[in-house]
């Protein structure tokens, strides 16, 4: 027996962040936005006393730790606590969000085993259950399951679905190898004094609309001077967009990828074509938001996702 469900990526459309709460954490407004690029997540019962063996699939399989401080992992000790059972799992991870980009591949993947160990262990968990169980795990994860678009409070964990019209595409420069806390760390270090996040109102009357080219204008992220501080050729890779014509370009989350909006799947096919001039080592990945969050699938089901 084992359970499959299938994960998005994320972006964001706005990430703004303040002061550093008691807990550590800082406090953000996000506005999270699902797009068309997918783990898999596999889970299965395994022999008693073999604990939780995870194994990587697909891309940057180097970069994905196997031990039991993997989020999925935690994720499915989780669960099975819940239902007093020994966690002996076989959890296969078929990876195609890249790892410490910005996009909560990591996330995704906890919100994934979350879900399909929940299924395989009789359903008996209530989305809200899931809900807390997420924001346990990570700032990131009740959105991964939520999907849509979605704003985010408190320490992003906090959602409520935003008005959103139409479909938006995307263009990833997806690179790998920021941590998220060194980034936190390089926005505190800028950032001295930051003052109390705000919903940016420009942000949601283009969801509203669904208006590409004002959302183009109003896409911010207060990690982007942090993450370009760390990266400094992010800078140089963000004008590509702006030549090629894209409506906005941002770095998602703490980065390194970088997010270009674009008008349409052609307009995607022109800038993806010309990113791969400037020598990008990294993956360029067309994708459309929003997309579902973290569904289940049938338990052989095929990868689904597009590069
Ligand atoms: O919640 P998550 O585990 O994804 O957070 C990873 C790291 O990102 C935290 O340890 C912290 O350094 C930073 N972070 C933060 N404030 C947030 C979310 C994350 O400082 N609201």
């Amino acid at each position: 027996m084992s359970r499959r469900a299938r994960v998005p990526a994320k972006i964001n459309l706005q990430l703004s962040v303040g002061p550093t709460r008691p807990d550590g954490f800082h406090e953000l407004v996000s506005v999270f936005h699902a797009i068309s690029l997918y783990d898999e997540i596999v889970v299965a019962e395994g022999e008693p006393g073999t604990g939780i063996r995870i194994i990587v699939s697909g891309d940057y399989v180097d970069l994905v730790p196997t031990t039991a401080d993997n989020l999925a992992a935690r994720a499915v000790s989780m669960v099975a606590a819940r239902y007093g059972r020994d966690a002996d799992f076989l959890v296969q991870i078929r990876k195609s969000i890249p790892v410490a980009a910005g996009l909560a591949g990591g996330s995704a993947d906890a919100a994934g085993a979350l879900l399909a160990t929940d299924a395989l262990l009789g359903n008996e968990l209530s989305r809200d259950d899931l809900m807390a169980m997420a924001a346990q795990l990570g700032s990131d994860v009740p959105f991964s399951l939520a999907g849509g678009t979605a704003v985010g409070m408190g320490r992003g964990e906090k959602l409520t679905p935003a008005l959103a019209r139409g479909e938006f595409h995307w263009v990833l420069l997806a690179d790998t190898g920021l941590s998220t806390p060194a980034v936190y760390a390089e926005f505190d270090r800028l950032n001295p004094k930051p003052t109390h996040p705000k919903i940016n109102e420009a942000v949601m009357h283009a969801l509203r609309s669904g208006d590409a080219t004002a959302l183009g204008k109003a896409l911010t992220n207060d990690l982007q001077a942090a993450a370009i501080s760390l990266r400094p050729g992010l800078s140089q890779l963000l004008d590509v967009g702006v030549e090629y014509g894209a409506l906005g370009s941002i770095v998602s989350g703490s980065g390194p990828t970088i997010a270009f909006l674009v008008r349409d799947e052609e307009h995607a096919l022109d800038v993806a074509v010309a990113a791969t001039s400037t020598g990008f080592t990294g993956a360029i990945i067309r994708a459309r938001g929003p997309v579902v969050g973290a569904r289940l699938g049938d338990e052989r089901g095929s990868q689904s996702h597009q590069h």
